[in-house]
């Protein structure tokens, strides 16, 4: 028999939405009490429910079942290191042309937001290769991970990338590093004609470098983009964007494997 998609089951991911800046991401456990700000909720009650139903605290706040998405789980990761924004892990990922059964090699791992993004993506036969040089930032990685049930698409690794990619015949390889150039060769014989390069880089310098090196190798169609993003304040007669917006995180570079 179907399983009624609509009904929250045991060991579902919900989140509790209370306001757009109070919503917390939970599993539904049996005898579990959730804690939230707004007082502790009986899991118990929750297993059963349809989603968008309301459920009552403790204290008799009422907080709305409903689904999280990625980008929730994402905002409950640890961050040790500096991590990519949505903003360009949604340009990384389309850019890479990362799907279903994908392979793809990262470097370096940091904090795992981009691990979980290509993760997602490449679900369930694809696998992400990611490599990292601190032993304790792959720990943060690994648990980011099994928040959101991706660590089985992962291999994590603890190599330094520059000593050279194992995998062979990849789809893409995506690095976020501060020396991209000492890898490109490795990424020339990893990839598989036709493969996708991308790097993310905070600065111009490295840039022009990482280009020079893409066209030394011969990579094709090599493009560098920046993307600003702004939010919109939305009010009746008053629609206008925010004041306030990020003005830097990085220039992605593309390029493609002859
Ligand atoms: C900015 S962080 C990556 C953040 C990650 N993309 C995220 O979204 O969470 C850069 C990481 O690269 C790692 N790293 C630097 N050089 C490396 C190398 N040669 N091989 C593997 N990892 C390296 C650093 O230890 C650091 O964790």
């Amino acid at each position: 028999m179907l399983k009624d998609a609509s009904i929250v089951r045991e060991g579902d991911y919900i989140l509790l939405y209370y306001s757009k800046n109070k919503k917390i991401i939970a599993k539904a456990t049996r005898d579990k009490k959730i804690h939230t700000h707004e007082g502790i909720v009986d899991c118990n009650e929750i297993i059963g429910k349809k989603y968008g139903d309301i459920i009552t605290t403790h204290l008799g706040q009422p907080l709305i079942v409903t689904r999280p998405t990625f980008l929730d789980f994402l905002t409950k990761f640890k961050r040790k290191t500096q991590v990519i924004y949505p903003k360009d892990l949604a340009l990384i990922v389309f850019l890479s042309g990362v799907g279903p059964g994908s392979i793809v090699v990262e470097a370096g791992t940091g904090s795992g937001f981009l691990t979980a993004a290509l993760a997602y993506y490449v679900r369930p036969d694809g696998r992400v290769y990611s490599y990292e040089i601190r032993r304790d930032f792959l720990e943060i990685a690994r648990k980011n991970l099994s928040l959101c049930g991706l660590l089985p698409y992962v291999d994590l690794k603890h190599k330094d990338i520059v000593d050279g990619i194992d995998e062979k015949n990849v789809d893409a390889v995506i690095l976020d590093m501060p020396n991209p150039w000492d890898v490109v060769p490795h990424a020339k014989e990893a990839l598989k004609d036709g493969g996708v390069f991308v790097s993310f880089l905070p600065t111009i310098n490295q840039v022009e470098k990482i280009v020079e090196k893409l066209i030394h190798e011969n990579f094709l169609d090599v493009l560098t983009i920046e993307t600003l993003l702004r939010k919109i304040k939305v009010k009746k007669g008053e629609t206008r964007p925010e004041t306030f917006m990020i003005g830097h995180t990085g220039y992605i570079v593309f390029a493609r494997k002859p």
